[in-house]
């Protein structure tokens, strides 16, 4: 049997760049790839509108309207609901099943210790009152992971901690109740982390500091051109910084002129370039990059119909899979009552 693919996104918002490099990038690679002239993998891609719902349950109207933008950026950057199964979380109601499963298996205690879960609840400001179905999310994602028996799992490198506790589970699920699922690896795309614009280490849509992938031309040129660059650099003679500066990782993750980068580098280190140069150099490489993104995005907005009947039929296909996995589950855990 072929290797199963699974990954997914939160629909609270539009994707950017470091989607893109962390994960999109290898999601169309994987699509692509072949072994002995066949395609190598059956990669499932999830649209986790129950997850955005356990930090925005008081706003279903958002998560519904991201789902199809989502959908877009998927098609966008060349997802091919004809290699991939693209899909709605909600509508396959064996994830739930299998979350409640799990929960028996997570102590409340390892829950909380999960580093990213942890952060999220910083940053949020929760406090005492933490929804017990935020703080419950990466069981969850490992019942999203394993309904389809993944082994492979591209994502950005803070989901790590939400393969390992996935990982846990299965170890724990298979030696209560017999071999049932795979461990599942995750798969980091080559840059782990992309800095936002505004020279925090992460770009986040809930942080403001991203570039789009669906941004106008002008939106992008205005972005890059108020980038966070070297702070201590006032004058265009003044030696500059390359390490850390968000501009030159850019350059160097975007710009595949490898020599234009270098001599960039150079002259700026040595306090013989402008800032207006060298970001005007990144926006053409970024333009460059987001136009045929952004062409394939218009192509198919507006296309409700089209839109809607990719969903449909990618959750159709995908809950099948997950059917045939809970009848093992149930046979497994004994509660196969009435077969
Ligand atoms: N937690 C992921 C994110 O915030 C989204 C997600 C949901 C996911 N289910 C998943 C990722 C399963 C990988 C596998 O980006």
């Amino acid at each position: 049997m072929k290797k199963r693919i699974l990954t997914g996104d939160r629909p609270t918002g539009k994707m950017h760049l470091g989607h893109f490099v962390g994960s999109l990038k290898n999601r169309v690679k994987l699509q692509d790839s072949l072994e002995a002239g066949l395609p190598k993998y059956d990669q499932f891609v999830m649209i986790a509108d129950v997850q955005a719902l356990t930090d925005n349950f008081d706003n279903p109207q958002k998560v519904r309207d991201n789902v199809k933008e989502v959908l877009l950026d998927y098609l966008a950057v060349g997802i091919d609901p004809a290699k991939t199964t693209i899909l709605v979380q909600s509508m396959i109601p064996e994830i739930a099943e299998l979350t409640v499963f799990y929960l028996d298996l997570v102590t409340l205690e390892r829950v909380l210790r999960n580093p990213t879960v942890k952060e999220e609840i910083k940053q949020k400001g929760y406090g005492q009152s933490l929804p017990a179905g935020f703080a419950m999310y990466p069981i969850s994602q490992a019942a999203d992971i394993t309904v389809f028996n993944a082994s492979l799992v591209p994502v950005g490198e803070d989901q790590l901690p939400m393969i390992e506790q996935t990982r846990e589970i299965v170890r724990k699920f298979n030696s209560l109740y017999g071999e049932v699922f795979v461990e599942p690896e995750a798969l980091v795309g080559e840059v782990k982390r992309l800095p936002g614009i505004d020279g925090n280490s992460k770009m986040g849509k809930s942080l403001g500091n991203a570039i789009y992938l669906s941004d106008t031309e002008e939106e992008l040129r205005k972005k890059v051109m108020g980038m966070y660059t070297d702070p201590k650099r006032i004058h265009v003679t003044d030696p500059g910084k390359v390490e850390g500066n968000p501009v030159f990782i850019y350059h160097d993750v975007f710009n595949p002129d490898k020599t234009e980068v270098a001599d960039l580098k150079r002259r700026y280190i040595e306090g013989n370039v402008g800032d207006i140069e060298v970001k005007e150099k990144l926006f053409v490489a970024l333009n460059e990059l987001l136009k045929p993104i952004r062409e394939k995005r218009n192509e198919f907005e507006g296309k409700d119909e089209i839109l809607n009947q990719i969903l449909k039929e990618g959750t159709a296909r995908a809950r099948e899979v997950a059917k045939e996995t809970m009848t093992k589950v149930r046979n497994a855990m004994k509660i196969d009552y009435f077969k």
